[in-house]
């Protein structure tokens, strides 16, 4: 019990001690931590875009002016925000309270430690000078399987990946792979996406991605969206 309330009493000197500090200042090797969520979504690769846009050189930029990002929202692109600590931290702290109808979608952090933290990690980064964050090789977080991107080279899978063939029967998927096996997947369990960046497969060479934890659904994925239905063949007896 003693072991317990002793805990507690540190717990709230903790709390305690964080709001009394006003203006926090950064560290940001805790930043580095913290950006694991971030990196979901962003990557601090130059141009290298994910669902958000790249974070190299955020420090000093214009919102919503990376050039080769596509799906900035008009209000970001709109805002007239230059990113420093001040409008970092009002944007972290809920992005749809500092810019409405911009569509990050992510909630705000209320911690202001917390964004100190990140936003001293994220100046080092933008001048190239932060650690790497850990477990992150590609610039991406953990997230469920299934929505992360990918970062291998998918003109350089094995034969176990690339897809030969794929047929439609009622309501299932057969999926050929190159070493000859072939997978049955209930229909809404494969989906079709198509990457056309430097890293995706070669025209005419689709490739099969698992997703989840299961095995049972995955993803195939083409180099341009006008290949996927003259591939899908419509037939019920497997092909000799
Ligand atoms: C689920 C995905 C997602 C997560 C998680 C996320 N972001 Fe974003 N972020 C986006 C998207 C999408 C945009 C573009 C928003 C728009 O155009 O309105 C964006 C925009 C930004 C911008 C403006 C970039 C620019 O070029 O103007 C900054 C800065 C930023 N995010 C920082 C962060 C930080 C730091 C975190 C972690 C605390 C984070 N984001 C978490 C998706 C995400």
């Amino acid at each position: 019990m003693r072991s317990i309330s002793l805990a507690l009493a540190v717990v709230l000197t903790v709390v305690a001690v964080g709001a009394r500090a006003a203006e926090p200042s950064g560290d940001a090797s805790r930043g580095a931590a913290l950006f694991r969520t971030c990196a979901a979504c962003h990557s601090l690769v130059p141009d290298r875009n994910m669902t958000g846009p790249s974070l190299a050189g955020i420090w000093g930029r214009k919102a919503g002016s990376l050039e080769s990002f596509e799906r900035y929202s008009s209000a970001l692109r709109a805002s007239g925000v230059v990113w420093d600590a001040k409008a970092l931290d009002a944007w972290l702290k809920s992005p749809a309270g500092f810019i409405p109808d911009s569509h990050m979608p992510f909630a705000g952090i209320p911690n202001a430690q917390q964004r100190a933290d990140l936003i001293a990690y994220l100046k080092g980064a933008s001048a190239g000078k932060a650690p790497a964050v850990a477990g992150n090789r590609n610039g991406m977080g953990g997230m469920m399987g299934g929505t992360e991107p990918h970062f291998t080279d998918l003109k350089k899978v094995g034969a176990n990946q690339q897809v030969r063939a794929i047929r439609i029967c009622r309501d299932s998927y057969f999926v050929t792979t190159a070493d000859g096996k072939t997978t049955a997947f209930w229909e809404p369990n494969l989906r079709f996406k198509t990457d056309s960046s430097a890293v995706g497969p070669r025209p005419g060479a689709p490739v099969l991605l698992g997703a989840g934890m299961i095995g049972d659904r995955a993803f195939v994925v083409f180099a341009a969206p006008d290949e996927i239905s003259g591939f899908i063949k419509h037939r019920c007896d497997a092909p000799k």
